[in-house]
């Protein structure tokens, strides 16, 4: 379960740290439950508008099921047990979930995906090492924007698409069963069907990537040549600007692009012939194409 792993252990750091002391019903639930249950929708968990339905004049049924959760619902994870929080402490938190939901309207979320519905997922842009179709297992998913994404693989150090839509379905990986392959939800625009660098022999080496304002800057070696490699949005959000930077021996002057009825090419610098951009070898290895959804 790659994505379950890491916000138990958020959620063992968060409980860990908690300063000792008298603490509100709020607090807590924001210390306790927040990661998992929203006011008025679906997350990991139930809404609080269920929750409060299911145990309002409850309170000794709401203590037993904290201290011991059950397997209730069909797809979702089984609640951790909340004994740590205490009896008093839980008691308050009983009191906050009915007073947060008063007269909150449930709202019914598409499917159960908690990519979407918890606010730090739904964050961009935001990158993620995850098991993508079409890509070997070092793939990085990477959502620039609200509806424009690529998956780059690391292995091949190559991107391997690009989509248009809404991000993606992360259920599937979320609860850990099945081929745990994460599902796109949007128009793949274009499929790349090998690097646009010309070294069709070189076997690439991953070097690795830095974050600028949240979104990769890839480097990896291909033969003689170092590479440095970053997709970022227009200033319009709009399409995607990707950048190569290369350096070493035998530096480039003519990158290949893979054809798709779906984005047009474009650069400020060098000219082109059908997908071929060829620059001026004076540039330093550096071309910057702008890849543009059709409408
Ligand atoms: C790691 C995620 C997670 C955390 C943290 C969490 N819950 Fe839950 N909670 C769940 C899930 C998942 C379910 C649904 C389980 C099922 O139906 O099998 C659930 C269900 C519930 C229910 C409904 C029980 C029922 O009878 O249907 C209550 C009440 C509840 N949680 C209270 C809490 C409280 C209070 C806290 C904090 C002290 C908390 N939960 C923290 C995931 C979590």
């Amino acid at each position: 379960m790659p994505v379950l792993r890491p916000l138990q252990s958020i959620l063992l750091t968060v409980v860990s740290s908690l300063p000792l002391c008298a603490q509100d019903g709020k607090t807590l639930f924001t210390q306790h439950c927040a990661a998992c249950h929203l006011a008025d929708r679906q997350l990991v968990g139930p809404s609080l508008v269920e929750v409060s339905k299911l145990y309002t004049g409850k309170l000794d049924q709401f203590l037993a099921w904290c201290i011991e959760p059950q397997q209730k619902r069909q797809g979702v994870i089984q609640m951790p047990p909340m004994r740590h929080v205490g009896e008093g402490n839980l008691k308050l938190i009983h009191t906050h979930i009915l007073a947060a939901s008063k007269g909150v309207k449930e709202v019914k979320v598409k499917g159960l995906d908690p990519f979407y519905a918890s606010p730090s997922m739904r964050k961009r842009p935001q990158v993620q090492r995850l098991f993508m179709p079409e890509a070997g297992p070092a793939a990085i998913a990477v959502a620039v924007n609200e509806t424009l994404h690529y998956c780059w693989d690391a292995g091949s150090c190559r991107l391997r698409y690009i989509w248009k839509g809404d991000y993606i379905d992360g259920w599937a990986v979320w609860k850990g069963n099945g081929n745990g392959l994460a599902k796109i939800q949007g128009d793949v625009l274009l499929r790349e069907e090998r690097t646009p660098l010309p070294y069709p022999k070189a076997k690439p080496k991953f070097l690795g990537y830095k974050l600028v304002n949240g979104l990769p800057i890839f480097r990896y070696r291909l033969g003689s040549v170092e590479v440095l490699e970053e997709i970022l949005p227009t200033s319009d959000g709009l399409a995607l600007e990707r950048t190569f930077t290369v350096t070493g021996a035998n530096v480039p002057t003519n990158l290949t692009f893979t054809a798709s009825d779906k984005v047009t090419y474009s650069s400020k610098k060098g000219s082109w012939k059908g997908t071929v951009l060829s620059t001026n070898p004076h540039r330093n290895g550096r071309f910057a194409v702008t890849i543009t959804p059709k409408n």
